[in-house]
């Protein structure tokens, strides 16, 4: 804040705190006693109106009101560039300075808690019950926007609790991906194949990858588009389809597994324009430690819906 506006919000402040007490103390009356009412002196229909001074409750409640601005206004920062008495706020007051005092609190209290699961195996963390009620907290606040708080994903975000990855599911590659995030890049075929080529090739993904089966009246090249494929899109989906967890290829083969979409119209477009899915890094914005709590989680998340499928 600059110097003139320090001394304007200081005039202004103390000039007003001043006007109030002339205001209270300066028309205050004494206490009324005796039989000897005063009235204002006007009537209603023979209605007056006493001119009784402020109740005493009141007028000390009033006084206290002032008291306690003044003592804030010494206490804390509040007036133009003064920092206050009490210690904490040499940076002023603001919203983001209070929630990194509160930020620091906690990673004194938990720093320690989290250190100890930190020089542990992210399998192991996964076992421990304290570390995965701390981990879905902390996948509440910051995964559940993008992958749902079920973490079961949603168009364009993937669900973490399958078998199917499009990095990997082990827990160090978990790890990985939350941590340096991943940008899965699929190119835009349209260009490249043309019309009739992106939709015989997304008919084959549909029907002869995902097992899925086309639309009454589909009229393509089922070859044609299996020849495609061969050609322009084994180098990151693989010979079968199965994908290539290195560059973030997903299996195709796997209907669940597509988070944009099986429908003719929804291949086509992903192989038309192309997709960019972009998981945001996390080791700047939580750090390690966390991220160690959050990959435990995920991985265990994964870890049970396996042990649910093996009990079926
Ligand atoms: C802004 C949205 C967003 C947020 C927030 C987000 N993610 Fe992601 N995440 C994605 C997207 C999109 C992908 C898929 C990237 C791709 O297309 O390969 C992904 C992928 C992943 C993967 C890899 C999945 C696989 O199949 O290999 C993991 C693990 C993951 N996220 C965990 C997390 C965790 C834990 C958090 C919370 C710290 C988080 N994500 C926060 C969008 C997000
Ligand atoms: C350079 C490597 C590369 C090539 C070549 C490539 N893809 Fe992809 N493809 C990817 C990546 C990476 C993704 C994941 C994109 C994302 O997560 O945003 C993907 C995603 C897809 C998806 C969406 C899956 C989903 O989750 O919904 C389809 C469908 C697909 N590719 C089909 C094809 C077809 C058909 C071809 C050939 C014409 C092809 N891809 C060629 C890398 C490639």
């Amino acid at each position: 804040m600059t110097t003139f506006w320090s001394i304007y919000i200081c005039v202004l402040t103390i000039g007003t705190l001043i006007g109030l007490t002339w205001l209270l103390v300066g028309t205050r009356k004494g206490e009324n006693k005796g039989e000897n009412v005063e009235t204002m002196g006007h009537s209603f229909d023979g209605i007056e109106e006493y001119d009784n001074p402020l109740p005493q409750w009141w007028f000390m409640l009033f006084v206290a009101t002032l008291v306690f601005g003044v003592g804030y206004l010494i206490l804390y920062p509040g007036l133009g560039n003064w920092k206050g008495l009490l210690p904490g706020y040499e940076n002023g007051w603001t919203g983001v300075n209070e929630w990194q005092k509160e930020m620091d609190k906690a990673d004194a209290r938990f720093g320690p808690i989290f250190a100890k699961y930190a020089a542990m195996p992210v399998e192991e963390v996964a076992q421990d019950p304290q570390a995965l009620k701390m981990g879905s907290r902390l996948f509440a606040s910051n995964c559940s926007v993008c992958h749902g708080s079920d973490a079961k994903g949603a168009y364009g975000f993937p669900n973490l609790t399958d078998s199917t990855w499009r990095w990997g599911g082990d827990a160090n590659t978990i790890k990985a991906s939350i941590m340096g995030g991943r940008i899965a890049v699929m190119p835009a075929w349209g260009p490249v194949l043309g019309e009739d080529g992106v939709k015989n090739v997304a008919a084959y993904v549909r029907h002869d990858l995902a097992g899925l089966p086309l639309p009454q009246g589909t009229t393509v090249d089922l070859n044609a588009g299996k020849h495609a494929f061969e050609t322009t899109c084994v180098a990151c989906h693989g010979a079968n389809g199965k994908g290539m967890q290195a560059m973030g290829a997903p299996d195709l083969t796997v209907p669940e597994a597509y988070i944009y979409g099986t429908s003719l119209g929804q291949l086509q477009q992903t192989i038309r324009h192309g997709r960019q899915g972009h998981m945001p890094a996390q080791n700047e914005l939580l750090g390690n430690d966390k991220v160690q709590l959050l990959a435990a989680y995920v991985f265990s998340l994964s870890q049970a819906n396996k042990e649910e499928k093996n009990a079926e």
